[in-house]
């Protein structure tokens, strides 16, 4: 099937490349079996494939799937508390809202409302924490491969400062996140994560469990939180008296590494940083939580010059909602008025919703962008008639000008469908 309608993609990164954004104002994706055959001018692939079926969508825009690199599962009811710095949001907001996923039931609700809006946003892959409960984490899992999306998670892990209820012992930890590995990890489109929550609620022994995990499965994820909130950051200091910062506390472990994630890094030193660097893992900046919990600036330059990963993340319920296109203009207006802030361009907005996200998850062969071979991963956006972005694309701006409108004024209500490889997840 050709797909026909405006297409945008950036397959090279537009932070080293001023040429990375690709844009067909009537372009084409030819999809074959799940797969990208070509993407590019409409008349190129109709000559190219002559024989093939034309899908007519002019009037909209293809764009590659939105990755999400950090999000809650059991936080998605816990969305909207404002007024709160991280540890009484936690305290106060969310972990009661979290106890709740001891119930197989109330988990499996929310994790269909989860995943509906994880689609209905245009995002196809995202990386997202689980519940505390291995009950609910496994529950996540078999509505997400049913849903089709590509989702890496894992039974999140805690040994103290939480509350009884979501605590672990390292030897349960071990066994139920063991079990969902062989249940779960590589089946279809999910993968594992290993996650344990933040040093501040893990013991030293719950996080050689992890360490374990970690070299006992080579292909599994990591996530956790690291460098969030200035309170947060002293307790971890003396938790973990031996270790010279935050990082330091998973470094000790094995667990910074090329297949790790740390969600917001705000108030992360130079030092950390080199290292970050050095052991190739990435971040998941969440501008609209870094706000909404007053937790500070995201130092985006002094990251990207140290050449760390940097991705997305809505960090439900932190944050402000499931869009990743929203998550970008936060991003572009927070770093606007971030001292020192960096002046993020429309391609680099993109880049940071799609292949950026591919990047930091280890799926940079798999989506992200339309080369050839990968999955056809794409959402299809068009406005609503009377929307400020239909009324922006009736002025029939150039490429990059039309782009920015989409991070600027993009919702899901733009959202008309979303596919994994291949195969319509969302429909409006
Ligand atoms: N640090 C530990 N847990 C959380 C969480 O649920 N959200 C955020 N934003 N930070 C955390
Ligand atoms: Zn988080």
């Amino acid at each position: 099937m050709i797909f026909r309608a405006a297409v945008f993609h950036v397959p090279l990164n537009p932070f080293s490349n001023d040429q990375a954004l690709a844009s067909f104002d009537d372009g084409a994706l030819f999809v074959d079996r799940g797969r990208i055959i070509a993407s590019g001018d409409y008349s190129d692939i109709r000559a190219a494939h002559p024989g093939e079926p034309v899908r007519d969508m002019r009037g909209g825009i293809i764009l590659p799937g939105l990755i999400d690199t950090h999000i809650h599962y059991p936080q998605v009811r816990a969305l909207g508390g404002i007024g709160h710095t991280l540890l009484d949001w936690l305290e106060q907001h969310t972990l009661p809202e979290e106890s709740r996923f001891r119930d197989n039931r109330y988990a499996a609700d929310v994790a269909d409302e989860f995943l509906y809006l994880l689609a209905s946003h245009g995002t196809t892959t995202a990386m997202v924490f689980g519940a505390h409960f291995a009950g609910a984490t496994a529950i996540l899992f078999e509505k997400a491969r049913a849903s089709g999306l590509r989702i890496a998670s894992g039974l999140v892990l805690s040994d103290r400062n939480l509350r009884p209820e979501l605590h672990h012992t390292p030897e349960r930890a071990y066994l139920e996140s063991t079990e969902l590995i062989r249940r779960f990890h590589g089946a279809g489109r999910l993968l594992y994560a290993v996650t344990p929550r933040f040093a501040l609620s893990a013991s030293e022994a719950i996080l050689d469990v992890c360490r374990t995990l970690m070299q006992e499965h080579s292909s599994v994820r990591f996530q956790t939180h690291l460098n969030e909130n200035p309170d947060e950051i002293q307790s971890v200091a003396h938790l973990f008296r031996g270790a010279p910062d935050y990082l330091g506390a998973y470094e000790h472990f094995g667990l910074v590494t090329r297949r790790s994630v740390f969600a917001h890094s705000v108030h992360t030193t130079d030092s950390e940083i080199t290292r970050m660097a050095a052991h190739s893992c990435s971040v998941a900046y969440c501008p609209a939580s870094n706000a909404a919990l007053g937790s500070g600036f995201f130092p985006f330059e002094r990251h990207l010059r140290a050449n760390v990963r940097i991705a997305l993340g809505t960090d439900v319920g932190g944050g402000t909602g499931f869009g990743i296109l929203k998550e970008s203009l936060q991003a572009y207006l927070g770093q606007r008025l971030a001292p020192g802030g960096f002046l993020l361009t429309a391609p680099q907005l993109l880049y940071l919703c799609t292949l950026a996200g591919a990047r930091a998850m280890g799926l940079e062969n798999e989506t992200g962008d339309f080369t050839p071979g990968k999955a056809a991963d794409f959402v299809y956006l068009r406005p609503p008639e009377r929307s400020p972005l239909a009324a922006v694309m009736r002025n029939a701006p150039d490429a990059e000008g039309l782009l920015a409108a989409v991070h600027t004024l993009g919702d899901a209500e733009s959202i008309r469908e979303t596919w994994v490889e291949g195969e319509c997840v969302f429909q409006r």
